[in-house]
């Protein structure tokens, strides 16, 4: 069986990128993300990206990695897994929460947005 490997540059079917840094032996990560699309009406800038995936099962692994937009007031988390087909094709499926800054307490209740993104490898391309 292939292992699934967080590590190396990825794009979901918004056209959206991420590169992931080498995962330490703890299961760490770290990596930049570059979405396609944003909320904020403000220039799309790269941003980094904080994660920890399984270790113990590295075949499949489940992970969780945060974006804190540097952007927008905004932070996205994601949670999901790597899968590997019989191809050796590798897909991340996630979901995601985007929360967005709201003005007061009161504004609290309609802040985060809830979605689902799947990440293929972009092939040809050194981390
Ligand atoms: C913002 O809108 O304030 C920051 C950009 C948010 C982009 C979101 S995160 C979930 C979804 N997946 C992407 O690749 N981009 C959007």
């Amino acid at each position: 069986e292939k292992k699934c490997i967080l590590s190396g540059a990825w794009q979901n079917e918004l056209g959206s990128n991420m590169t992931i840094f080498a995962v330490n032996k703890a299961g760490q990560f770290s990596g930049l993300y570059l979405t396609a699309v944003s909320a904020a009406k403000k220039p799309i800038l790269v941003s980094p990206i904080n994660g920890s995936q399984h270790i113990d099962s590295l075949e499949q692994p489940t992970f969780g990695f945060t974006v804190k937009w540097t952007f927008s007031d905004s932070t996205t988390v994601f949670v999901g897994q790597c899968f590997v087909d019989d191809h050796g094709e590798e897909t991340l499926q996630t979901m995601w929460l985007l929360r967005e800054k709201a003005k007061s307490a009161e504004n609290n209740w309609n802040a985060t947005m809830v979605g689902t993104n799947i990440f293929t490898r972009i092939k040809g391309q050194k981390v």
